[in-house]
């Protein structure tokens, strides 16, 4: 955010910014979701609020979701439909756990998990995780870390865009049901992937929550939609917890939501631009001297080791001042070794890619 805040300033004052910091999709969303929306504002309903665990329309969507990606059959009532998977998180902890209970998350890992955890008294326990475990937590660390009552995966992660394959999933899934962990999976950017596709933790195990939302593969960020998926022990007290904390989720967001899963052709076109970006990536940071990257799985991301040039905060800034690349210091998804790494986002144009590994390329043959 304080990347995103400079290179603000620096737009604002006439700068020019090449944006690989941002965290979310630079497409708005699909023109049949827009459609959608606009037919329910016309439709001179009252848009009121909802169930507190969605309409019962985006439910059996998402609910056909499992079977059409997955060949899962999904009960819609298990799903719950939440304000973003922020919203999920909150929703999810404060179901699962208790002050005081001990949750794993991985570090390199998406901030947020432990700063939500913290703020409900739950103990994070911090695992950090590295390049032989494809930056996943195993059933081997969580057993050096045991004894736990929760664990947040998340595939493809953030900031890594490393996966956990369907065994590797199935391992943790066992691991938590023999300890009497909960097994809580994010799967905020399943359908952003370049190759195998990614494995849902339903698959092998209902008891596991599944995190999810339409703000990544759906490129509707800022509508602010999501959902749970949960085992049934858990829905009475996520609905009541969604009741009072949130009445319901965007009504109009929900109503145009059910028409995404029916622009998967548009969405995919946004697939296929995060692959040609990443190649570019990929290709041509070698030759700034970037070579040591995490497997760059999904999501938009890559995680790289960039110790070697200087302290990923000093570069950031450096970047940014004299070279208008706006990037992300890996200090917030890892606060121990995070100053080693840095997170390159390519959610951006394709031009800019190739901008800023030129621009790259000429400041590291200058040095
Ligand atoms: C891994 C992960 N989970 C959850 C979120 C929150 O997403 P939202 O609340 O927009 O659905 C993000 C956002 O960047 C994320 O990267």
């Amino acid at each position: 955010m304080e990347v995103m805040r400079a290179a603000e300033e620096r737009e604002q004052a006439g700068g020019e910014v090449l944006h690989l910091e941002v965290g979310q999709p630079s497409t708005g969303a699909p023109q049949g979701v827009v459609k959608a929306a606009e037919a329910a504002l016309r439709s001179g309903g009252p848009l009121g609020y909802t169930n507190a665990l969605g309409t019962p329309e985006l439910r059996a969507a998402i609910a056909a979701h499992y079977a059409d990606w997955y060949g899962i059959e999904v009960d819609p009532a298990r799903v719950a439909v939440t304000t973003g998977a922020s919203a999920s998180c909150v929703l999810a902890f404060l179901a699962c756990f208790d002050e005081g209970d001990r949750v794993a998350v991985s570090s390199p890992g998406y901030p947020c998990y432990k700063n939500i955890l913290a703020s409900f008294g739950v103990e994070v326990v911090d695992v950090p995780v590295d390049a032989t475990t494809r930056f996943q937590l195993t059933p081997e660390l969580l057993e050096a870390h045991a004894p736990l009552v929760g664990v947040v995966v998340a595939s493809p992660s953030n900031p890594t865009g490393t996966m956990l394959d369907a065994a590797s999933l199935s391992a943790l899934n066992s691991w938590c049901t023999l300890n009497e962990a909960q097994l809580i999976s994010d799967e905020i950017y399943h359908g952003i992937t370049y190759g195998q596709a990614a494995e849902t933790a339903i698959a092998s195990g209902s008891d596991a929550v599944v995190m999810n939302s339409f703000s990544k593969y759906f490129s509707m960020t800022g509508w602010r939609l999501g959902w749970l998926l949960l085992p049934e022990s858990l829905l009475g007290a996520v609905e009541r917890l969604a009741q009072n904390l949130y009445i319901s989720a965007p009504t109009l967001s929900q109503l145009a939501g059910v028409a995404a899963f029916d622009c998967h052709e548009e969405l995919e076109g946004n697939v296929r631009r995060y692959a040609e970006n990443r190649e570019i990536l990929l290709e041509r940071l070698p030759a700034v001297g970037i070579d040591d990257v995490a497997p760059a799985d999904g999501a938009f991301y890559v995680w790289a080791r960039v110790d070697h040039l200087g302290d990923s905060q000093d570069l950031s800034a450096e970047w940014l001042d004299e070279l208008g690349i706006a990037v992300t210091g890996g200090i917030d998804f890892d606060p121990a070794r995070g100053g080693r790494y840095m997170r390159f986002s390519f959610a951006g144009a394709t031009h800019e890619m190739r901008e800023a590994t030129a621009r790259l390329e000429q400041w590291a043959s200058a040095r």
